[in-house]
């Protein structure tokens, strides 16, 4: 894989801030007296981590950016819920803390993302890495079997919009489609047929946000240079339009 390397400096690293700082290094690639981190821009297969609190919108604008990018989207926690409903070993040691909203242990959720990561269409059409890591075990565990995100998405959604979201979401089980009862209600004839996710009540996303808040920190920390922060509280066109922005960078 061909690539360019350029530099910027650590107090950049922020959302449009960062892009606009990686752009006029990229029309310049000049010197810079502030070399602290050197970036990697991958020109082959596009491999992308989005991160975010629970209902932040990572499937969401999953959904828009494998449409426009043809990546392959590996989500770990359909990967879990697909262990789950097929009552393998794994999915029966998952289902509990699933049910609780805390994380799965490593031992049983490294091996399986590996392993969707591992295929001919993740390596040749690029990869988005959805909900994985989670913490910083999660990222060394990768990094270890040398699976690199180019660039991590974070979207920023405050803890008093997530509440909302989690309790209106349903999903078209026929399709996989992500709906929202007042944001983006199914079409009738999807309606009657749509689910809600177990863990989708008020007190489980709670503790679902607990853990996220108490990792967030620790996985951003791993991926330093490469974090892209976007604030997710908006309509998710104007959302998708700044993830874009982030890919086509790259
Ligand atoms: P997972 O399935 O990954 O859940 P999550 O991270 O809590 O994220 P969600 O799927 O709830 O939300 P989302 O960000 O995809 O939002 P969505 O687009 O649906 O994980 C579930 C569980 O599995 C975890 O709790 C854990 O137990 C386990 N697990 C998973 N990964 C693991 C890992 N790596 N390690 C260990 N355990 C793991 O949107 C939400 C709603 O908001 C929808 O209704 C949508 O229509 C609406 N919406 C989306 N965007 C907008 C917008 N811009 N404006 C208004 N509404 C919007």
């Amino acid at each position: 894989m061909s690539a360019t390397a350029f530099t910027v400096s650590a107090s950049q690293f922020t959302g449009a801030k960062q892009r606009r700082a990686l752009n006029a290094r990229k029309a310049t690639a000049s010197s810079s007296s502030r070399r602290a981190v050197t970036m990697t821009v991958a020109a082959g297969p596009k491999k992308i981590v989005i991160a975010g609190a629970p209902a932040s919108g990572k499937g969401t604008q999953c959904e828009l950016i494998v449409e426009k990018y043809g990546l392959e989207h590996i989500s770990a926690g359909d990967l879990l819920r697909a262990a789950v409903a097929a009552g393998t070993d794994l999915g029966k040691r998952a289902k509990e803390f699933m049910d609780r909203g805390d994380l799965v242990p490593d031992e049983v959720v490294v091996g399986m993302v590996v392993e969707a990561l591992d295929t001919n269409k993740a390596k040749s059409a690029g990869w988005l890495l959805d909900g994985y890591p989670r913490s910083a075990s999660q990222a060394d565990a990768i990094t270890a079997e040398g699976i690199v995100p180019d660039s991590v998405i974070l979207l920023d959604v405050p803890d008093s919009a997530i509440v909302e979201r989690v309790v209106g979401r349903r999903m078209d089980p026929e399709t996989g489609k992500i709906y929202h009862l007042t944001f983006n209600p199914p079409p009738a004839d999807v309606a009657e047929r749509c689910t809600q996710r177990s863990d989708d009540t008020e007190e489980k996303c709670m503790n679902r946000l607990k853990v996220h808040h108490s990792n967030v920190e620790a996985v951003v920390g791993k991926y330093e240079g490469k974090i892209n922060e976007i604030d997710g509280n908006r309509a998710k066109t104007d959302v998708f339009s700044d993830i874009c922005g982030v890919i086509d960078e790259m």
